[in-house]
């Protein structure tokens, strides 16, 4: 929701053709503020080595690893203006759902659920706006799966 709040031209575009926008803005907002993307926790069964030349390490079998999805999905050698919202991307490979054998067994309840409380939202309340600047809001930090403390809003008339 914030993110369609500090984004306007995405909402806007929402709110005129909601059918044709959403898929594009769901994976937007799953890319840039999934759930949980404190990281996936993985053993490594043998020893592994990831990168090359000076980057490369070796991880020793056994060793934990927390795989940061949510670093992956803002690696700029994979989404060109990674911090920027951008609903045109195509495609869109976030790991926001995890990956191989594991990938989320939910995801496609997960996208229908956001295509459907965001479409229906902003068709209903096109005038939502922010109540305060967006930098005076706050993170849940207790909780693994994030969020905010609270979002105040306002709603325009329309126009
Ligand atoms: C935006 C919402 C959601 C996100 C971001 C999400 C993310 C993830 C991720 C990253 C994993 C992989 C975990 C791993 O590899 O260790 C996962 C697995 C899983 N998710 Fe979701 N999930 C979401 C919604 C849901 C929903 C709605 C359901 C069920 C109704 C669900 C059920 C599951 C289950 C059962 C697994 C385990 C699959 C397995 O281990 O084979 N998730 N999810």
């Amino acid at each position: 929701m914030l993110l369609l709040l500090v984004n306007p031209e995405a909402r806007d575009r929402l709110v005129a053709d909601p059918d044709g926008e959403v898929d594009g803005i769901v994976e937007e907002v799953l890319r840039l503020a999934e759930p949980g993307g404190m990281g996936l926790l993985r053993y490594a069964h043998a020893d592994v080595v990831v990168g090359e030349g000076d980057d490369q390490v070796t991880i020793p079998a056994g060793d934990a690893v927390v795989i940061v999805t949510s670093a992956a999905n803002r690696d700029e050698g994979a989404f060109g203006d990674a911090d920027a919202f951008d609903p045109d991307r195509a495609p869109n490979p976030h790991l926001s759902f995890g990956h191989g054998p594991h990938f989320c067994i939910g995801a496609s309840l997960a996208r229908t659920e956001l295509r459907v409380g965001l479409g229906t939202l902003f068709r209903r309340l096109p005038g939502l706006r922010t109540a305060v600047e967006p930098s005076a809001l706050t993170l849940h930090t207790e909780r693994l799966t994030g969020g905010l403390d609270e979002l105040p809003v306002r709603c325009a008339p329309r126009t």
